[in-house]
């Protein structure tokens, strides 16, 4: 068993090998004060009792994250040109009552009808991409179809045109970077910039929809009303529409990466799959599981408070980390064993729980499902190359394979 002393989780090593460490927690210490002053929440209950209790844990973190916690603080030192819109906390960083408002509102444009308009078009991209393969013996999965398929679903949902893809994709990958706390200052700068140039790009996009509207999400947005609810600004709409990018991009591109790889890491799960496909579902959650694409979420107290037995002053930070939560042997029997059979494999933290569960949570499941169906349909003798070495990107954060190389044939 690890001991807590040297655990650092923004150290890039430990980010790729947390699990012993997430044991140790568990077993050691399930609130534990790390040595830069935060709490460490690695027990299902636990993060389940945190997520719960929103009045002393606040998802204000914003300024923690803008601190040097996590995020970037580039834009505050005049490094780069001028934010168009006044930085809006709007869902992920947010509590009520105002968090109820957005909230309602996005649940409105992210119907599960949108979704489900979404089905046949989701399978048409996956289907597309991997007509491409064909002529090829062997294929980089992330970035033939891990990034291409949940990357044009949203570029779509936004107005952003196929010919503006490559814009599109590293705007989306500078919100995303700063968030795991690995960057250096220089790459700070960088994606700062590349912010703004996003928010610009958007706020003409909402624009355009203001005036007249379209059949996608940033349309159903921007045009969103609830009862007694004021309507987003655009100023609003792209606050929100950032979060998708920064929440659903990447995480769905490692959901399929890392479903794909645990299946064809293990003959024998590939074989009931390819048996029974109705296993696929689950399959997925049990990628979300493993793999946890968002390793864990911030919440600051609101007041002094305890968690676990620990006093948790007020204006600490607390870590919901979620995926030693996914592999709590209270919940979960044999939790380091990806199995596509596990009845309750959707007891998982991944897409969090309560008044913050994610929005785009089955529109993620549907592309992870869709992009494992299409390829065990297609090619029947899936593999993976033995150059394979299954590192990640380092993030404190996010889980993410760097690639995957599979032999199609
Ligand atoms: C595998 C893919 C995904 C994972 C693992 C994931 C994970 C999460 C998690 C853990 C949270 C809640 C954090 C908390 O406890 O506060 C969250 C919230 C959120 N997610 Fe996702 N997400 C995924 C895909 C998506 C997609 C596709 C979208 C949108 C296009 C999206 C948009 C959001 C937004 C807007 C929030 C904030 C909701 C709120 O605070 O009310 N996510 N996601």
């Amino acid at each position: 068993m690890r001991q807590l002393d040297d655990y650092n989780p923004f150290d890039p090593e430990v980010a790729e090998n947390p699990f012993e460490y997430y044991a140790a927690l568990r077993e050691q210490a399930p609130v534990y004060r790390t040595p830069m002053g935060f709490f460490m929440v690695s027990t299902h209950r636990l993060c389940l009792e945190a997520i719960r209790e929103t009045k002393a844990f606040s998802s204000r973190f914003a300024a923690a994250m803008a601190g040097g916690m996590g995020g970037s603080n580039a834009l505050e030192k005049g490094q780069v040109d001028e934010t168009p819109i006044s930085p809006t906390d709007t869902l992920l960083t947010n509590d009520p009552p105002s968090h109820t408002r957005f909230r309602k509102l996005v649940n409105k444009a992210f119907s599960p009808r949108r979704v489900e308009k979404m089905d046949a078009y989701v399978s048409q991209i996956a289907r597309d991409l991997i007509d491409g393969f064909e002529s090829q013996d062997r294929i980089e999965l992330v970035t033939e179809l891990a990034v291409p398929l949940p990357l044009t679903v949203i570029a779509d949902q936004l107005g952003v045109p196929r010919s503006g893809m490559d814009d599109f994709k590293k705007w989306s990958d500078a919100s995303v970077a700063p968030l795991g706390g690995i960057v250096t200052q220089e790459e700070q700068v960088e994606c700062a910039r590349l912010v703004v140039e996003l928010q610009k790009y958007l706020l003409a996009r909402a624009a355009e929809r203001r005036s007249k509207a379209t059949d996608d999400l940033l349309s159903d947005l921007v045009h969103a009303s609830v009862d007694g609810e004021t309507p987003l600004s655009d100023a609003e709409v792209v606050s929100i529409t950032q979060q998708f990018l920064v929440a659903g991009n990447e995480t769905s591109t490692n959901l399929i990466a890392a479903t794909l790889m645990f299946i064809l890491q293990d003959p024998e799960q590939e074989a009931k799959l390819r048996a029974r496909p109705d296993l696929i579902p689950n399959a997925v959650e049990e990628g979300l599981r493993c793999e946890t694409p968002v390793q864990g979420m911030w919440r600051v107290a609101a007041c002094d408070t305890e968690l676990g037995g620990v006093e948790i002053p007020k204006g600490s930070f607390l870590m919901l980390r979620y995926a030693a939560a996914n592999r709590d042997p209270a919940v979960f029997s044999d939790p380091e064993r990806f199995d596509v059979e596990r009845s309750n494999a959707r007891e998982h933290l991944s897409f969090g729980q309560g008044i913050h569960f994610c929005p785009g949570a089955s529109l993620a499941r549907k592309e992870a499902a869709v992009a494992i169906q299409s390829m065990l349909d297609r090619f029947p003798k899936l593999s993976l190359s033995k150059e394979n070495d299954f590192r990640h990107h380092p993030s404190m954060l996010l889980r993410g394979l760097k690639r995957l190389d599979v032999g199609l044939r």
